[in-house]
């Protein structure tokens, strides 16, 4: 194969790698879903997720069983750290809902990960499926 080819083949695979980077959204280390449940019976849970260094996806109101989800990369350094302030009327928490001791928890499922919570009258729940509460859900924390 003439030089010019090869190099014409190698640009060409360099091309769809960064399509298939963007389209997919391959993460250097895990990609993560999140997924925040409103498990209360009855009233409204607004949700705030925040990180570490600095992503702000705003309050999200939740009506029983509606849920919020987001997305996120892993980073290479360990130091991922997202927390979500919680209101209920009249609660409100702070907590860390994903860090490398909590990422253990939910890590199942190679490839795509998905970490979820639900938040109950008796506290917050996480789990790597989602099945029906209370098979796999593990307590974190109280109101
Ligand atoms: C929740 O706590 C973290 C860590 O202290 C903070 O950075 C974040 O701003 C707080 N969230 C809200 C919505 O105030």
């Amino acid at each position: 194969m003439a030089h010019g080819t090869k190099t014409y083949l190698f640009c060409l695979l360099l091309f769809a790698l960064s399509l298939v980077h963007t389209t997919i959204g391959i993460c250097p280390q895990l990609s993560w879903d999140m997924r925040i449940t409103n498990g209360l019976q009855s009233g409204a849970l607004v949700v705030y997720p925040t990180d570490k260094d600095g992503a702000d996806l705003g309050p999200h109101n939740l009506n029983p069983n509606e849920y919020f989800s987001w997305e996120f990369c892993e980073q290479v350094t360990k130091s991922t750290h997202w927390y979500t302030l919680f209101y209920w009327q009249p609660h409100q928490q702070n907590y860390t809902v994903w860090d490398n001791e909590i990422g253990k928890e939910c890590f199942r499922h190679y490839g795509a990960e998905e970490c979820y919570w639900l938040v109950k009258e008796d506290g917050f729940f996480v789990s790597p499926d989602n099945d029906p509460f209370p098979k796999g859900w593990v307590k974190k924390y109280d109101w």
